[in-house]
């Protein structure tokens, strides 16, 4: 029999993701399929607390098996932002395009580039248990975006070992990289074992 899992997302992309990489033993759900259709709530400070926080709203709703996820981009010389601010960094409308404007105003004449995307998986089982699980890539920012491809803040960076950027990399290569495909695959490894 597959085992039940919900996935605290509402975006069908990341939904099909991860069922890939969690295979045929899994039955995945999103939070419409278990009757969540209202925002959940992500107040906290940190990329771990939000994720929990998600992961706990749904087992309160729902009392089964979930997980939820949070990333944020952490830029060394701006002491780790937007971090767990990154969708919303240049305002409340997620203007991707405005948020890499800022991050490249705010490193202007700055020399250190370096940069990292980092996921947190919170995972709470059926009887309560939190497990928490973390995914990151390591890379540099450039001062104009290039690429058209993924999202956020894909076209101004480059994951160490490579000269294009995530917006440049086919899909493929960077999922197989990528912080989230890490953090993922370390939920997978755990839930079969
Ligand atoms: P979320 O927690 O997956 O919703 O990510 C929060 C924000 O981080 C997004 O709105 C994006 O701005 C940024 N982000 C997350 N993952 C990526 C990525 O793979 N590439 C570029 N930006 C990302």
């Amino acid at each position: 029999m597959k085992r039940s899992l919900v996935f605290a997302t509402g975006n069908q992309h990341k939904l099909e993701e991860v069922q890939g990489l969690l295979g045929k033993d899994f039955a995945l759900s999103c939070l419409r399929e278990v009757g969540i259709t209202e925002e959940i709530p992500e107040t906290a400070l940190t990329l771990h607390e939000n994720a929990l926080q998600k992961a706990q709203y749904v087992f309160e709703k729902c009392g089964c098996a979930c997980f939820a996820d949070d990333t944020g981009l952490e830029i060394e010389a701006l002491n780790g932002e937007p971090g767990v601010f990154s969708a919303r960094y240049a305002g409340s409308q997620k203007d991707s395009v405005a948020n890499m404007q800022l991050v490249i105003e705010k490193l202007q004449g700055v020399a250190n580039r370096k940069a990292q995307f980092r996921t947190v998986i919170a995972y709470i089982d059926a009887a309560g248990n939190e497990t928490l699980f973390e995914g990151k890539v390591e890379g540099k920012i450039i001062d104009t975006p290039t690429g058209v491809q993924g999202f956020g803040y894909d076209p101004i960076f480059v994951p160490d070992g490579y000269v294009k950027t995530f917006a440049e990399l086919p899909m493929e290569v960077k999922n197989s990289m990528s912080h989230r495909g890490r953090a993922i695959q370390k939920l997978v490894d755990f839930l079969n074992t």
